[in-house]
C-alpha cells in the first residue's frame, strides 16, 4: 500500500532506492526525502497495521535521518519523526489557551437501553420534531477511558499538543505526544492550514500490562522512584505529563480521533463535509485512527442496538472504553441544538457498568478446594463491579497474595470484566491503616487443622488431612454425584453440607447406606426428595468403569483419562496394580499423571474407600484389557459439528470413542475427519482451509461399522 502524493508529492514507493538516492542530492532535500519515507511507513506500522518494510531497514532509514540532522542541524523541522524519541527535560509545562475551549459531554448515567431512548427524547423536543418527522440521524461512537487531547497544525505540521486542562487553558505536552507513533506529525496537501485534532490518547491493555512487568522487574532490581499503574488511564495520564519526554517514548501510548477545534475555513476546492461522520472520514484519510467502530444509526433504536453492540464487543477490545458516545450527525442540526453551560446539547455519553471500582479487604480467608488446594480469597466489602455486586476476590496462592500484596483493612482496586472472576488488581497504598499486617500463609488446614504443604516447585499450598478433611470431602462427595461421574440426581451442595457436618456421610460409601427416617429428618428434605434421592443412589450403582475412575476424584485424572484408562485396562483391579511404567503406556498420559494416579492407589485409605464402594453394590460390565492399537478406530481424532440426522453428538462420541476413536473439540492439523451435520459453523470452514475429509451421517455410519471411509 502507498500512498504517492499524500505527503506533499514527495517519491514515496520503494523506499530503498530513496535512501540510496538521496546521498547525491543537497542535505536539505536528501533530509526532507528522508522524512517523507519515514511518515510514509510509520503511518503503514502504526495507524494502518500494515507495514510495508521490516523494522531493521526502518530503523536503518531513521538512523540515517538522524546523522543527517546531527551534520546539519538548521535542517531539523518539528515534524521530524527523530523528534518521535522526546527532546529535552522540562521544568513544568507551558500553559496553553485553547482558541476552541475543549468541552465536556453530559453523562447519562442510565446504563439501560433507556438511557439512549432518553436522549433521543431529548433531541427530538429541542428540535421541535412530531412523531410524523423521520428519525434522527446519529454516530455512535467509543467513549475512550484515556485523556483528552488537542493536537494544533500549523501549515500542516504539529506544532502543539495540549491537554484539557479545565477546557480553557491546558498545557502542553507536545514532545511527549511527538513519541506517539500512530499521531502524524505532518499532514497531507490539502489539509487547511490551521487544523485542530481532538481526541483521546490511551493505552492498549497489553502495552499497561508489558509496562506494569517491566516496573515490577526494576523495583525487584532496586531501581529508586519506580512504581506500578493502576490502570492504562493512569498509566497513560503518567506518561502524558512526563517532563522528560525521553520517558514518555518508553510509555506506549495510542490515539483516537474523535472531534475539531479551531480551523481556518477549508479552501475552495478542498475537503467538505456537512456531517460530523464525513468529518471523521476525512481526519481517516489525513492519517488520524478513528476507531472502526464507530458508525451512523438512525433514532433511538439505532442507538440502543449500537450501544447492545458495542457491549457485547467490550470485553474483546484491547483498550477500555467506559461507554459510548452518540452524537447528532448533521453539523447543521448541531449548530441549532448549540451548548448548555459546557456540555453540547448534541452529544451525551452513555456508561456501561463500570469494571473497576474500589472496596475495602475486610478479611482474607483460606478456602480448601477437592483435592486439598488452600486459595486465600479477599472477603471485600460488597461493591457493585461489572455488572454485579461482589463480595469475594481470588487471591490465587500466596505468591501471588505476596506480588500484590493485599492486606486486611487495606483499598484496593477490584475488577470484573465480562464472566472472568473477580480480581484484585490493585492495593490503594495511600490509603493503608499503619498497622495492617502483612498476609501470610496458613500451617496448617482452616478446615481440618492437618498439615498445610507446598510441593518444591509448586505455587500451591494443600491441606495433607485428604479425606480426613470434611471440606475435601464435601468437595470429594459433589465430585463424586456429578452427572457425569456416578450422576447421583438430587445430591446438591447443600444437601452434602448437612450430611458431612451432620455425621452422616464420613466416606464416600456411607452414601449409599442412609436411611430414608433420618434423611426425611433432614431441613428443608422432604419426604419425596429423600425417596427421590435414595432411588438416584441405587441407579447410580450400575455404571462403567470410566465413569468410577472418574467419580474418584484423583488428582489430574479428568473425565477423558478415565475412559482412556478404563478402555485401556479393562479392569479395575489391573489399573490399581499398573506401574507408573505401565501407567505411561495409556494415551494422553504423561509422567505427573502417572505418578498421581500411583501414589492415589497406593494410599491404603483410598484402597479402603475402593472396596467400601464395591462392597455397597457398585458393579460395570468389566472388560478385557484392550490395547489401543487393537481397536478399530484406534489412532483417529474426529472432530463433530452442527445437528446430526441420525444421533445426537454425545451420542455420536460415546459409540466413536468405544473403537477407540479420539473425539475433539476443535479442528487441526492432526484431525483425521470432521463429521457435520446440518449448521456447522466455523469447524468446517477450518476443516475445508485445512484440507481435513469431511464427513456426513452417511460416513459417519461407515466410521461406525469400524472402517475408515
Ligand atoms: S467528544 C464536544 N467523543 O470523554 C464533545 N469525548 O467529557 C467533546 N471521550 O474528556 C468530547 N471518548 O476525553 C468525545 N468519542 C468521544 C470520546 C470522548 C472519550 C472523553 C473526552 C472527554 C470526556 C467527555
Amino acid at each position: 500500500m502507498s500512498h504517492p502524493d499524500l505527503f506533499g508529492g514527495l517519491p514515496l514507493s520503494e523506499p530503498a532506492k530513496v535512501a540510496r538516492t538521496t546521498q547525491s542530492l543537497p542535505p536539505a532535500e536528501s533530509a526532507a526525502q528522508f522524512r517523507a519515507t519515514l511518515h510514509h511507513h510509520a503511518h503503514a506500522y502504526y495507524t494502518l497495521d500494515a507495514p510495508e518494510i521490516p523494522d531493521a531497514e526502518y530503523d536503518r532509514l531513521f538512523r540515517e535521518l538522524q546523522a543527517l540532522e546531527s551534520a546539519h542541524p538548521e535542517l531539523l523541522t518539528p515534524d521530524s519523526p527523530t523528534q518521535r524519541v522526546g527532546g529535552p527535560i522540562l521544568d513544568a509545562f507551558a500553559q496553553v489557551t485553547h482558541r476552541v475551549p475543549m468541552l465536556s459531554i453530559r453523562t447519562e448515567t442510565d446504563t439501560e437501553a433507556s438511557g439512549a431512548e432518553a436522549f433521543d427524547t431529548r433531541i427530538r423536543k429541542e428540535l421541535a420534531l412530531t412523531e410524523a418527522d423521520p428519525a434522527v440521524a446519529y454516530v455512535g461512537e467509543l467513549k475512550f477511558d484515556g485523556l483528552a487531547m488537542s493536537l494544533r497544525y500549523e501549515n500542516r505540521v504539529l506544532v502543539q499538543a495540549a491537554t484539557r486542562g479545565d477546557g480553557e487553558t491546558g498545557e502542553e505536552v507536545t514532545a511527549n505526544i511527538r513519541t506517539i507513533g500512530q499521531i502524524p506529525l505532518r499532514l497531507p496537501i490539502g489539509a487547511p492550514a490551521v487544523l485542530e485534532v481532538r481526541g483521546e490518547v490511551y493505552m492498549r491493555r497489553d502495552d499497561f500490562e508489558a509496562l506494569n512487568a517491566r516496573q515490577r522487574e526494576r523495583i525487584a532490581a532496586g531501581t529508586k522512584g519506580e512504581k506500578t499503574f493502576v490502570n492504562p488511564r493512569n498509566a497513560a495520564a503518567g506518561a502524558v505529563r512526563q517532563l522528560d519526554s525521553g520517558i514518555a517514548a518508553e510509555r506506549p501510548l495510542s490515539f483516537f480521533a474523535y472531534g475539531l477545534g479551531d480551523i481556518t475555513p477549508v479552501t475552495e476546492g478542498g475537503p467538505q463535509w456537512t456531517t460530523h461522520y464525513d468529518m471523521l472520514q476525512q481526519l481517516k484519510a489525513w492519517g488520524f485512527p478513528v476507531a472502526e467502530q464507530t458508525a451512523c444509526v438512525q433514532g433511538a433504536q439505532g442507538l440502543v442496538a449500537f450501544h447492545q453492540r458495542i457491549a457485547a464487543e467490550r470485553d474483546a477490545l484491547p483498550y477500555d472504553i467506559d461507554g459510548v458516545v452518540y452524537k447528532v450527525n448533521e453539523l447543521a442540526l448541531q449548530a441549532r441544538l448549540g451548548f448548555v453551560t459546557r456540555e453540547p446539547r448534541w452529544a451525551v455519553a452513555h456508561k456501561y457498568p463500570a469494571q473497576e471500582e474500589m472496596t475495602t479487604v475486610l478479611a482474607i480467608d483460606v478456602q480448601v478446594g477437592r483435592t486439598g488446594k488452600l486459595t486465600p480469597v479477599a472477603k471485600l466489602a460488597p461493591v457493585f463491579v461489572g455488572g454485579v455486586t461482589v463480595t469475594n476476590a481470588t487471591l490465587h496462592n500466596e505468591l501471588e497474595a505476596r506480588r500484590k500484596d493485599v492486606r486486611v483493612g487495606d483499598t484496593v482496586i477490584v475488577r470484573r470484566a465480562g464472566d472472568v472472576i473477580p480480581e484484585v488488581v490493585s492495593v490503594v497504598l495511600e490509603r493503608r491503616p499503619p498497622d495492617a499486617p502483612q498476609f501470610t500463609m496458613v500451617s496448617h488446614c482452616p478446615v481440618c487443622g492437618s498439615l498445610a504443604e507446598r510441593e518444591d516447585g509448586e505455587a500451591d499450598h494443600r491441606c495433607t488431612g485428604g479425606l480426613f478433611c470434611s471440606a475435601q470431602r464435601k468437595q470429594a462427595i459433589w465430585h463424586f454425584a456429578h452427572r457425569r461421574a456416578m450422576d447421583v440426581d438430587g445430591l446438591g451442595d447443600k444437601l452434602v453440607d448437612q450430611l458431612v457436618d451432620s455425621g452422616q456421610v464420613k466416606t464416600l460409601a456411607d452414601l449409599y447406606h442412609l436411611k430414608l427416617d433420618s434423611l426425611a429428618n433432614m431441613d428443608r428434605m422432604a419426604e419425596k426428595s429423600a425417596v427421590n434421592l435414595l432411588e438416584a443412589l441405587e441407579k447410580s450403582k450400575q455404571t462403567t468403569l470410566g465413569r468410577f475412575l472418574f467419580s474418584l476424584g484423583i488428582r489430574h485424572v479428568g473425565e477423558a483419562t478415565a475412559k482412556e484408562l478404563a478402555r485401556h485396562f479393562g479392569q479395575l483391579d489391573a489399573v490399581m496394580a499398573a506401574s507408573e511404567d505401565a501407567l505411561l503406556q495409556v494415551p494422553d498420559v504423561g509422567p505427573v499423571v502417572a505418578h498421581s494416579i500411583r501414589t492415589f492407589f497406593d494410599q491404603p485409605h483410598n484402597r479402603e474407600v475402593v472396596q467400601a464402594l464395591r462392597d455397597a453394590g457398585i458393579t460395570w460390565a468389566e472388560g478385557d484389557a484392550l490395547a489401543p492399537t487393537e481397536m478399530p478406530l484406534a489412532g483417529i481424532t474426529v472432530v463433530l459439528t452442527g445437528t446430526l440426522q441420525s444421533m445426537g453428538r454425545d451420542e455420536a462420541k460415546e459409540k466413536l470413542e468405544a473403537l477407540g476413536a479420539k473425539v475433539a473439540g476443535s479442528v487441526s492439523k492432526k484431525t483425521h475427519y470432521v463429521v457435520a451435520g446440518a449448521e456447522a459453523g466455523s469447524k468446517l470452514d477450518k476443516a475445508q482451509a485445512l484440507g481435513v475429509p469431511v464427513l456426513d451421517d452417511v460416513g459417519l455410519a461407515v466410521l461406525l461399522a469400524g472402517e475408515k471411509p
